[in-house]
């Protein structure tokens, strides 16, 4: 530890990354070798080495000089902004700004009116796990159903009850933040693969491969995805469901978005995999973040697991907030909310082509992640700063990735007029860069 210590201030004064992959693997190289020489399990010396890595990374980070400005920090400026009269157009929120189906409300009060704000069984109330595996698969049984406490939660759960100290997970980066912060917290170690936007988004199969080891335990997928609004086509899911088979790991499917899919979309429990875990969510088809119910499919056995984990959490979600959720899936809802962000994301990239952005157009999600081209010399920090002294704010693109501080996500979040205003400041912004 005194010589990670050390090293973290070396590397902090020349301003080198805390993390390097190929260090990493040869430490591991050396290790299992070391390993096998003296006759002890591959698995076990392999965990040890993550924990000892993962310490000594936060350690490291702690020695860094000058901290990055956070999201947070620069959601706080925009409260300040805000609080001292300004205002702010909102383009960086990840919650619709609609409203959820219309039923829902008469859901709520009959609620009361009817008894049904009581615990109830930690997997959720039987209808409506009923009424989401008869959504989602034919041969889906309700005990393959869990209701969480939103998807996050059932991200949560699934990496609390499925990963232990010193297991790997593969995230496939740019992504949302909360999947390593999932890992930190049962002290798993994130390694993360890297797409980009001149190869459209594409997870590399081949690299996947190679990070797997004995120690990995799970890949995470998110498409559509946020940030960059990519969904993944068959061909590269079917690569990707083939190697968390061969190497029996776990594979989550974070699906919140799935309701924003452009052109189709086909869900993981298409691809027939037993150790798959979807997940999905009201909060962004149907428009109820506040709600927070959220839900995981997988086998029995991974929900049973997963239960125990919310079965100490809290109990179970909210039984008024588990009818709401019932009472959603009657309506047509995600259909309109999509046809009306997909017309938000054209406006936002019609007028992207005019600034000095690069992006993918998004095939689903609600967010555009462009990046400036060469001619400007800020990061993405430095610009949102100055967006918001504009009166925008936007998401700093490196809060998904740190190799992606030349990007900022926009969401469409915000009704058109909107929006419309804030891509008014935003090219301005561009121009003073
Ligand atoms: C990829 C992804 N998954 C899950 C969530 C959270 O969903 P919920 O509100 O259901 O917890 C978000 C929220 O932004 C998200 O972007």
């Amino acid at each position: 530890m005194q010589i990670s210590k050390r090293i973290g201030e070396i590397k902090s004064k020349l301003n080198v990354d805390v993390t390097d992959e190929k260090v990493e693997q040869d430490i591991r190289n050396s290790v299992s070798r070391l390993a096998k020489e003296i006759g002890m399990d591959a698995e076990f010396s392999g965990k040890l080495l993550n924990i000892m890595l993962t310490e000594s990374v936060k350690l490291q980070q702690r020695q860094q000089f000058t901290p990055r400005q956070t999201h947070l920090g620069i959601f706080m400026k925009a409260k300040q902004l805000e609080a001292a009269g300004k205002k702010i157009i909102h383009m960086e929120v990840g919650e619709p700004d609609y409203h959820p189906p219309r039923n829902v409300k008469s859901a709520l009060i009959k609620s009361y009116e009817s008894n049904h704000y009581h615990y109830t069984e930690t997997k959720g109330i039987l209808k409506l796990r009923q009424a989401i595996a008869n959504k989602v698969q034919n041969s889906t049984r309700e005990d393959q159903v869990i209701i969480t406490a939103g998807a996050r939660f059932a991200v949560f759960s699934a990496f609390a009850s499925l990963l232990r100290i010193g297991d790997e997970v593969i995230s496939i980066e740019p992504a949302w933040p909360a999947y390593k912060e999932c890992a930190d917290f049962v002290g798993a170690k994130i390694n993360l693969l890297k797409t980009t936007l001149e190869q459209q988004w594409v997870p590399n199969a081949r690299t996947l491969g190679k990070m797997i080891n004995t120690s990995t335990k799970m890949i995470v997928m998110n498409y559509p995805n946020n940030p960059t609004g990519k969904v993944l086509d068959e061909k590269i899911t079917e690569k990707i469901v083939s190697l968390a088979k061969d190497n029996n790991m776990y594979l989550l499917s974070d699906e919140v978005y799935s309701d924003y899919a452009f052109n189709g979309f086909k869900s993981i429990l298409e691809y027939g995999y037993d150790k798959s875990i979807m997940i999905s969510s009201f909060s962004k088809g149907h428009a109820m973040t506040g709600f927070r119910v959220g839900y995981a499919i997988a086998n029995k056995d991974i929900v049973d697991k997963m239960a125990k984990v919310q079965a100490t959490a809290l109990t179970s979600v909210a039984e008024p907030m588990q009818h709401c959720a019932l009472a959603a899936l009657k309506g047509n809802d995600p259909y309109q909310n999509k046809k009306k962000m997909k017309k938000r994301l054209d406006l936002i990239c019609s007028r992207l082509r005019k600034i000095s952005f690069r992006f993918f157009e998004p095939q689903g999600a609600m967010y555009v992640y462009p990046k400036f081209k060469n001619d400007i010399e800020d990061d993405d920090v430095a610009v949102v700063e100055r967006l918001l002294d504009l009166g925008v704010a936007v998401a700093p693109g490196s809060g998904f990735g740190d190799p992606y501080r030349r990007f900022i996500r926009i969401s469409g979040c915000q009704p058109e007029d909107l929006l419309e205003e804030g891509l008014d400041r935003l090219e301005a912004a561009m121009l003073l860069g």
